[in-house]
């Protein structure tokens, strides 16, 4: 079996826990890491979620932690679509880490990778990787304690990238990722190259690393960990995330196909009418509503709520109550709820005008 994370199919969690070995991420270590967080309580509300599913590693980082030693945070994305929500969460979670653990974060913009997987000329990637790291920032990056850097201009990473071709074999890389142009397997090695930089001597050597990500990312991050033991570095740890699903309820939101996806420049009438169309678990009846209460383990909207955008457990809560106990129906819950979303939208783009010139410096265009 194999993972493809350039094509949007979903794997099961069970598959990558018995064919994969990842680990379980269970409360007792979710817990450890919340006594480990220097971060105040209120940052911590995406573990509190249920979102992070998986890991590789994360009780050896954490026991990092535990001794004091140096340890850094690490993700990425392809520069070749407006954020989404898989990426928001991927940053959202990177910047949560880097406060947690007051961590250097590194965030690769992979324009090589989209490059060669969306067929893209540079101009173009660099666009959305001004937009994306905006994104990233006026949602609340660090950047004084980040390295943001693209894959084509890090010397480092198409080095360890190159490295990394020595210590894999063709066959090794058709079981991993199937059948694939040369671009792409290239790609996954200067991804490998983008995780082992924080292990540069540049950045202070061998470290422990956590990489968030979503579980499409599994197979770089096994390709990882194998060529880190090959090259006498630290396995890097991983967690995963669930995908949100599609705003229609169908498989997971990609941005292949925008209709299914909220993107982060969203606003006004558009969004409007995206979130009134969001499939929910409402009944047949408003009768039969009231009665039985809403089927919230249907409903998208309650995802969207509970995945990014109330961060306020009591209110999640209550939201969730009044939707079981029939009180609320769905319409009456949109618009309660909707408006949060909406305003939501409204502040983190007003944010992200400011950060446009300091993106674009670090980005590197004008
Ligand atoms: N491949 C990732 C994606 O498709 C982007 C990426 C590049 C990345 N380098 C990374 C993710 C390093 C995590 C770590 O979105």
């Amino acid at each position: 079996m194999i993972i493809d994370p350039w094509s949007s199919e979903l794997v099961s969690n069970s598959k990558l826990f018995e064919e994969f070995g990842m680990q379980k991420l269970e409360q007792v270590l979710l817990e450890r890491i919340k006594k480990l967080s220097k971060a105040g309580a209120e940052e911590l509300w995406l573990l509190d979620r249920g979102l992070l599913f998986g890991h590789r590693g994360l009780d050896l980082f954490a026991s990092a932690v535990e001794k004091g030693e140096q340890v850094a945070v690490l993700s990425g994305i392809k520069p070749s679509n407006e954020f989404h929500l898989g990426s928001k969460l991927t940053a959202e979670e990177l910047i949560m880490f880097q406060k947690a653990f007051r961590a250097k974060a590194f965030y690769a913009i992979a324009d090589l990778e989209a490059i060669a997987d969306n067929k893209l000329d540079k101009k173009q990637t660099e666009q959305y990787a001004v937009s994306n790291v905006a994104d990233l920032l006026a949602l609340g990056l660090d950047e004084k304690n980040a390295v943001i850097y693209r894959q084509s201009e890090r010397v480092e990473v198409l080095k360890t990238g190159f490295i990394a071709s020595t210590k894999v074999t063709n066959s090794m890389l058709r079981a991993i990722y199937g059948e694939k142009e040369i671009a792409l397997y290239l790609s996954a090695l200067i991804q490998i190259g983008d995780i082992l930089l924080p292990q540069e001597e540049l950045f202070g050597g061998k470290k422990h690393v956590l990489v968030p990500v979503g579980a499409d990312q599994d197979p770089h991050i096994r390709l990882a960990r194998d060529v880190a033991t090959k090259l006498g570095l630290v396995q890097p740890s991983a967690t995963y995330h669930s995908f949100t699903r599609a705003l229609d309820g169908q498989k997971k939101m990609s941005k292949r196909n925008p209709e299914s996806v909220l993107s982060m420049g969203e606003s006004g009438q558009s969004l409007k009418k995206k979130l009134g169309n969001v499939f929910t678990g409402g009944r047949n009846t408003a009768d039969e509503q009231r009665k039985l209460g809403g089927e919230i383990g249907k409903c998208v909207f309650y995802e969207l709520c509970r995945a990014h955008f109330l961060k306020d457990g009591k209110q999640l809560e209550e939201m969730k109550e009044d939707c079981v106990s029939g009180k609320n129906l769905c319409g009456e819950c949109k618009a309660k709820y909707g408006k949060v979303i909406v305003d939501f939208f409204d502040s983190h783009n007003q944010k992200k005008q400011k950060q446009m010139e300091k993106a674009k410096r670090i980005v590197g265009v004008d």
